[in-house]
């Protein structure tokens, strides 16, 4: 197993928008995973739709939109369970987000899935130490 990383405040992780941190894959490929508030806790979501996986949840202008518990895409308007990440509507219905393991303990929130590294908080273009944008081009047809 492990040790635990440290990610960030509980408090720190808004109810709406969501905290971007980026973890090594283990093929070394860099992933986003996003925190949402949950009524009871954090939960942690690769930064991906199921429905098309080059289209991230959490964009950099307006976070991870979250409404009535659920986290909505903003390419097509899914919307996954932000406890379960079950999506049952739209272009994702019978899909699941890909969840990441993390844990909260006396307020903090720690990073304690063996499958992946904590790689640093933020987009995964934060980094990169050239000046190209090499980010996938998501778009949206909804607005917020
Ligand atoms: S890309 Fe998310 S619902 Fe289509």
């Amino acid at each position: 197993m492990s040790p635990r990383t440290h990610l960030t405040s509980a408090d720190d992780v808004p109810e709406q928008g969501g905290w971007l941190f980026t973890v090594e894959e283990p093929n070394g490929s860099l992933q986003e995973v996003f925190l949402v508030r949950l009524d009871d806790g954090i939960a942690a979501w690769k930064n991906y739709c199921q429905h098309e996986t080059d289209q991230e949840l959490y964009r950099e202008e307006i976070g991870a939109v979250v409404r009535d518990g659920g986290i909505v895409c903003p390419k097509h308007g899914s919307v996954f369970d932000a406890v379960t990440g079950d999506c049952e509507n739209g272009p994702a219905a019978g899909s699941t987000l890909a969840e990441v393991a993390v844990t909260v303990e006396l307020g903090e929130v720690y990073l304690t899935d063996d499958d992946v590294e904590f790689s640093h908080a933020g987009p995964a273009s934060a980094g990169d130490d050239d000046d190209d944008d090499d980010t996938p081009g998501s778009t949206s047809h909804l607005r917020f």
